[in-house]
Order: structure tokens, then sequence, then C-alpha cells
């Protein structure tokens, strides 16, 4: 029996109770190769997310968490003073994985507070490394009923017989399970709504050609695929009703940072006067920063100048490779969480949400 309301057909990072290991499914592999690796090792689960196996701002905060619960039953044998110096080296690798998504940070700062309270409690390290077991699941579950939470609540948002663009992948591959953007669609679908999906490629990395499409066929939603470029005159054109995109981080002004390319889906939503939607649980929203202070990752230039590793340009012209792009507030209809759907004025909405 499963113990949530909807089937989890697809799962990106699980506990693996027999060894105690954290266990993934390759993104980067899909959809050709569905290839399963599980670790113990931080500096694996951390090359990991810096390699994008594991993507997706969710994802990698319950991968760190789970990785941090993994490798504490490893060094259970070191003395306290030493197994605590290695939790906090490990916490501290997994944290500069990658700089954007809120979740990993959110992710790593219960787990260390964690560590913390359980020091207080015991100076057993298994007993220890237990406690960190139940956080990190703790994170886990709370993340996929999250994702099933605000997918309700997004649901009530989709008409019937609607057509949805999305952009990259936020879906159950890019989540613990169930999925933000998708999860709003799963749910929709599942109440019976008639929906349809376009679905951009997201060059460099093609989380929407290769991830979006292979887990919008395997729940049976039909889904068109078309490249990034085409977006703004598929809205222009009528055949989108609305949009719903993930995020890596929100602000608290309710700025949102998301894959590179939502901002020109957004301008265009806007322009054509459809539903803009971000759909993301409250671990993704950081009261603190200002979009400022936020961090735009680069990445590796050779992911514009290849696709899928081949060459399609000169080998060393000069490539920019921003990861992610910054969506204005006045762009975004509605943030869709597990608290509700927060519209604007988001720098009153937001926080008050968060106090629920
Ligand atoms: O670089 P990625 O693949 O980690 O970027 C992922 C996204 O931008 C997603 O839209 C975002 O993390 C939300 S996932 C629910």
């Amino acid at each position: 029996m499963n113990e949530y309301p909807y089937p989890l057909k697809i799962r990106a990072v699980w506990w693996k109770e027999e060894s105690r290991e954290t266990c993934w499914i390759n993104t980067l592999k899909l959809p050709f190769h569905e290839e399963i690796t599980c670790s113990s090792d931080p500096g694996r689960i951390a090359k990991a997310i810096i390699d994008m196996e594991i993507r997706g701002a969710p994802a990698i905060g319950v991968a760190a968490a789970l990785g941090i619960a993994s490798y504490a039953y490893t060094i259970t044998n070191k003395p306290l003073e030493e197994y605590t110096r290695l939790l906090i080296d490990a916490i501290n690798l997994l944290w500069n994985t990658r700089p954007t998504a809120h979740n990993l940070f959110w992710a790593l700062k219960r787990m260390k507070q964690k560590l913390h309270s359980g020091l207080e409690e015991t100076t057993d390290t298994v007993k220890l490394a237990e406690k960190l077991e139940e956080e990190a699941l703790a994170i886990m579950d709370e993340d996929i009923r999250a994702n099933i939470k605000l997918g309700e609540y997004g649901a009530e948002l989709v008409p019937d017989n609607s057509t949805i663009l999305t952009h990259c992948n936020a879906g159950a591959l890019a989540t613990a399970a169930f999925g933000t953007a998708e999860g709003v669609m799963r749910a929709a679908w599942y109440r019976g709504k008639k929906i349809r999906v376009i679905a951009t490629e997201t060059r460099p990395v093609l989380q929407g050609a290769r991830l979006t499409v292979w887990e919008l066929v395997r729940e049976g939603i039909p889904v068109t695929l078309i490249t990034d470029n085409m977006a703004g005159y598929v809205i222009r054109k009528g055949l989108v009703d609305l949009v719903i995109v993930g995020a890596d981080r929100v602000t608290r002004e309710g700025y949102v940072v998301n894959k590179i390319g939502t901002y020109m889906i957004a301008l265009a939503a806007k322009r054509k006067g459809i539903p803009f939607y971000v759909a993301a649980p409250t671990s993704t929203i950081d009261l603190e920063s200002s979009i400022d202070d936020v961090v735009i990752e680069e990445r590796n230039p050779d992911e514009v100048r290849k696709v899928l590793g081949h060459p399609i340009t000169l080998p060393d012209v000069p490539a920019l490779n921003y990861a992610f792009d910054i969506t204005d507030p006045d762009l975004v209809t509605a943030i869709i969480t597990e608290k509700g759907v927060i519209h604007p004025p988001y720098p009153e909405n937001i926080p008050r949400i968060l106090e629920h």
C-alpha cells in the first residue's frame, strides 16, 4: 500500500534501507539508459550533484541530506570529535556543489542543526547516525508531501482541456518524487482534466527534451517538444493557455530564479496575457537573501559548445553558460506552494504564507 495519495512512478533519489546508502537515477543518461547508483561517499554524491547526475532544486537538497546520513553510518567507529569534524567537512563539501538552488542550503542547514542538537543528547555515534537518518528521511518525505499538496492547489488553476507550456524539468526527476510544475500537471491529470504539455528542449543540458518528455510519456500525459526559441512564437500564436515552471530560488521580493530561458517565456506570457505560474515548495523560498545576493551559477562553456558531448562550433570560441535567469515579480501571476497559492504583492504575501 502506497502511503501517499498518488502513485510515485518515478523517483529521482531515495534511501536504500538494507545498506543505508543514498541512491539516485543518473539523469544524464536519460532517456536512453536507466542507470542507478548508490553511495555513502559524500565525495561521490557531491560529484553527482556538480555533474548533474542529480539535479533540480529539491532533488539536490534531498540527496545532500540523505548523503550526510549515509556517510554518518560509515564512520561510527571514529572518536566523537573526529566523527563530528568529518560530518561538518562533508556538509561543507556538499554546500559548495551548486550555488543557486536554495533547497540545498535549506536541507544542509537542517542536517547541521540535527547534528548539533543530537550532540547535546548523546555521544553515541550510532545513535547520532540514526538521528541524522531520521532527519534526512523527514526532508525526503516532506518534499514528496509538499509536491503532492502544491500539485493539488495548482490543479485548481489548470482549466480543463488546456495546453500548458513548461521549461526545463521540474518533475519527479527534479525532486524526491512527484515534481513541482509536473506535480501540478500530474494532479490535474489524475483528477481527469484533459491537458496537453508543450515542453521546451532546454539547452544546453536538454532537461526538457531528455527528462520532461520521458517523464510525461511515462505518465501518459500528451507532450509536444519544441526548441527553446519557439516558445515566443507558440505563445503568440495562441497555442498555450498557461505556463507552469519550477524554481531554484524565490526571494522575499518575489523574484524567481529558474532555468535559463524562463525570463523570456515569462515576458512572452505577459505580453500575450496568459498566466505564468511558478510551482515551488516553501523550501525553495529564501526569505533572507535579496535578489542581488543570489549567485547565478555559470557552468563550463563546453556545455554550450557541444550538444550531448558532440561539438557544434569551433572548439575555442568564447561561450557564456549562465545556468539560471531571473524573472521579475510583476511577470509572475502566482506562486503555487504546499501552503497555498501566493498572489502579488509578494513582499507582503510570501512571508505571510511562510508563517502558517
Ligand atoms: O540545472 P538544473 O537542471 O538543476 O535546473 C533545474 C531547474 O531550473 C528547475 O526548474 C528547478 O530546479 C525546479 S525543480 C522542481
